[in-house]
């Protein structure tokens, strides 16, 4: 795999970077200083990300919100055209977008891809997703295939990008999904791009196996998320391939522990907009596989706080050793989440990233 802009062959160095600042936000909360998706706010965030050293950036994929009073990932710019716009207006970091493979043709995606990779040359990547939200299927008019065989589709999907991206006279693609005569694109990609896969069912976590260059997990704790890496890493190492882990996080730091939980407490409890919650995890719940009906029972204050995903809560020195125990497990990156992205981030950047370095955790800036 390429290494990433910044990065390359650190052993050690925790790369991270944005997810979802496109959307709402991963909470289903409706404090009024939620995030707010405005291109306006994504570009100044891009550039103050950039500005911080961190290392990569990822949009959400959404076309439908989850209901509720505050109708959370309801507003959200578009990943492609957000990718595209990101990379025009910054130098160094590394920048996803993401994509419903079901939703956008092969044909249509590789010249998405390879029109970024000429803005910003070898700083591309893809997040794939094959799907499970049944009610954004729906409004497309597209079924949502049985769990597995979505990811034979995108295996199909990505071999017709794999070939547009590589063949010099046009061919003939014949899969199970896809039949296209005289396939054929240019321009190339400049650089090599970064194929992710956010799934971690058996199916998903074998296609990032056989397929990509990172897998995107939830991270459900320290423990779990090492055994995964190690099992992934094993997976691909019997395979003859290589391939690395990015996990999630949302982080809710201030100057005091008991001033963060209160604030978590508040935003993700008092605050929760149960409907839309409930709503997110009983379409969870129907078509996708990431977690377990204990889970679901268990962590309802988590998918309110996070979309199901961790809370890093605390004073900086807390969250900094937090994010240590993360880099720990052997993950390769860490998205970051906030409940306001800009003056959250601004925070988190004086007060936890230098602590991270002096963990050595990441290197030192320039
Ligand atoms: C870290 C992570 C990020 C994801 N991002 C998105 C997204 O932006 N949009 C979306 O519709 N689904 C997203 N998904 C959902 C997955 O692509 C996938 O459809 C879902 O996890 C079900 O797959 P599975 O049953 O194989 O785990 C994400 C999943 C993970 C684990």
């Amino acid at each position: 795999m390429k290494p990433i802009a910044g990065a390359a062959g650190d052993v050690g160095h925790l790369e991270l970077g944005m997810f979802g600042p496109n959307g709402t936000g991963h909470s289903m909360s409706k404090v009024p200083e939620r995030w707010y998706p405005t291109w306006e706010n994504n570009r100044d965030l891009a550039l103050a990300a950039e500005a911080a050293g961190l290392d990569f950036h990822i949009p959400f994929a959404r076309w439908k919100g989850h209901g509720g009073e505050s109708n959370p990932q309801g507003a959200m710019l578009d990943p492609i055209v957000w990718a595209a716009g990101i990379l025009a207006i910054t130098k160094r970091i590394k920048v996803f977008t993401t994509v419903h493979t079901p939703f956008v043709h092969p044909i249509v995606m590789a010249k998405h891809l390879a029109t970024m990779d000429h803005i910003g040359p070898g700083r591309v990547g893809v997040n794939i997703v094959s799907g499970w939200d049944r009610e954004e299927f729906e409004m497309f008019g597209i079924p949502l295939r049985e769990h597995d065989e979505r990811y034979e589709y995108t295996k199909d999907w990505l071999d017709v990008m794999r070939t547009l991206w590589t063949a010099d006279a046009p061919g003939h693609h014949r899969g199970r999904f896809f039949d296209l005569p005289g396939l054929i694109g240019e321009p190339k990609p400049r650089g090599k791009i970064t194929l992710m896969n956010a799934g971690t069912s058996s199916a998903g976590r074998a296609f990032a196996v056989e397929h990509c260059d990172l897998l995107f997990n939830i991270l459900v704790s320290p423990e779990a998320c090492r055994e995964e890496v190690a099992t992934v890493k094993e997976a691909a190492r019997r395979v003859g391939r290589s391939i690395d882990v990015y996990t999630t996080a949302c982080i809710v730091c201030r100057p005091t522990r008991k001033e963060a939980e209160d604030y978590h407490d508040y935003y993700s409890r008092e605050m929760a907009d149960w409907p839309a919650t409930d709503h997110l995890m009983q379409q969870l719940g129907m078509d996708c596989q990431s977690f377990s009906p204990e889970f679901y029972a268990t962590f309802r204050n988590r998918f309110a706080a996070a979309h199901g995903h961790c809370s890093i809560v605390g004073d900086p020195g807390h969250v900094a050793e937090e994010i240590r125990r993360i880099r720990d497990t052997g993950v390769r990156g860490l998205t970051l989440g906030f409940i306001d992205f800009a003056s959250e981030f601004s925070y988190f950047k004086d007060e936890v990233m230098p602590r991270l370095v002096d963990l050595r955790v990441r290197r030192p800036p320039g």
